[in-house]
């Protein structure tokens, strides 16, 4: 089993602590949704897992340490690949689109150059590309074109992990269900184990197993994907499933006070949410634990975790 387990994950950039003690496992085969407000963490917790960020914490893949500096863990972590959301920038635009995708390839498997150049044509016909875009620059291709062959290229390394980091976020509506349905196809023929991070919780639930919500850092709930959607235990869950948050519900914070809560490289003792939270102590006098007690420990054996004192769970779990 090629399981993915991430411990107890520490990014720190400077002052900034983009992401806090985060833990999960993806299964085999599986797939993790990643969703949360811009600036939680998630593509910090891509990067990381990629070794693109560097981090503390404990990272597994099939029960090998990816996070040592071994040529084993080397060769492990290889097999984690990350898609980003804009392909403009991650494909050099000087090379052609057979030399980008060969870059992924492993050099001492590949073979000499005629293999390599037919083991890129059958990666873009895998994903749906006619292989004579090989010939082609990324500049001269599609958005929805050049983000296959960025699967392409991941796909090259021959991962078993394979991070999606929006990557439909900038292609057009009917170019995105494209690109996500190429990416559920490769999932099940190859097996993948993937983690798809995303703003938009339609394509989550379309694509994912279970689901991580991130704030300030940190993953406040996690549980299946329908779970989490159909009965959100945490209220930033809510307030982000209620499409915008502060959507119905009274706002509580000025803007320079909810500017000041996000993102404090010191957060203040107890829950991290409280400041905005609409079930919490701004709201009821009498829910003063949220601003002296972690409530992330506690979630850590549950199941469906929700980070919150006052989670709202069905009666007896
Ligand atoms: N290279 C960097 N140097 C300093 N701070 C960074 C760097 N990259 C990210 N950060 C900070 O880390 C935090 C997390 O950023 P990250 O990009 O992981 O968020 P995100 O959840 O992916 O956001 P988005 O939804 O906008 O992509 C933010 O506060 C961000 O400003
Ligand atoms: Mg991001």
């Amino acid at each position: 089993m090629t399981d993915l387990t991430i411990q107890d994950l520490e990014v720190h950039y400077g002052a900034v602590r983009a992401v806090r003690g985060v833990s999960f496992d993806v299964a085999d085969g599986s797939a993790l949704g990643l969703v949360g407000e811009s600036g939680s963490g998630k593509s910090t917790v891509a990067r990381a897992v990629v070794g693109l960020a560097e981090s503390a914490g404990a990272m597994r893949l099939g029960g090998v340490d990816i996070a040592a500096s071994s040529r084993t863990a080397r060769r492990q972590r290889r097999k984690v690949q990350l898609i980003f959301q804009d392909s403009r920038s991650s494909l050099d635009p000087r090379f052609t689109v057979e030399q980008c995708v060969m870059e992924g390839l492993d050099r001492s498997a590949s073979g000499n150059r005629r293999d390599a150049a037919a083991r890129v044509a059958e990666l873009l016909e895998m994903v749906s590309l006619d292989p004579a875009v090989g010939r082609s620059r990324p500049g001269n291709l599609s958005g929805g074109q050049r983000q296959r062959v960025a699967i392409a290229r991941a796909l090259a390394a021959q991962p078993e992990v394979l991070i999606a980091d929006e990557v439909t976020a900038s292609l057009d509506v009917s170019v995105q269900a494209v690109v996500l349905n190429l990416l559920r196809r490769l999932q099940h023929e190859l097996g993948l184990t993937m983690i798809f991070i995303s703003h938009n919780l339609a394509v989550v639930r379309y694509m994912c197993d279970d689901l991580a919500v991130m704030f300030n850092g940190r993953i406040v709930e996690f549980g299946s994907v329908e779970g989490v959607i159909e009965a959100p235990e945490h209220p930033y869950t809510r307030s982000l499933l209620a499409a915008v948050p502060e959507v119905g519900e009274r706002r509580l914070l000025s803007d320079s006070a909810l500017e000041a809560a996000i993102g404090d490289p010191a957060p203040p003792g107890g829950c991290d949410y409280h400041l905005r939270c609409p079930a919490g102590p701004i709201a009821d006098p009498d829910r003063s634990i949220c601003l002296t007690a972690d409530p992330t420990t506690e979630a850590r054996s549950r199941a469906h975790r929700a980070a919150c004192h006052f989670a709202r769970r069905p009666a007896g779990v």
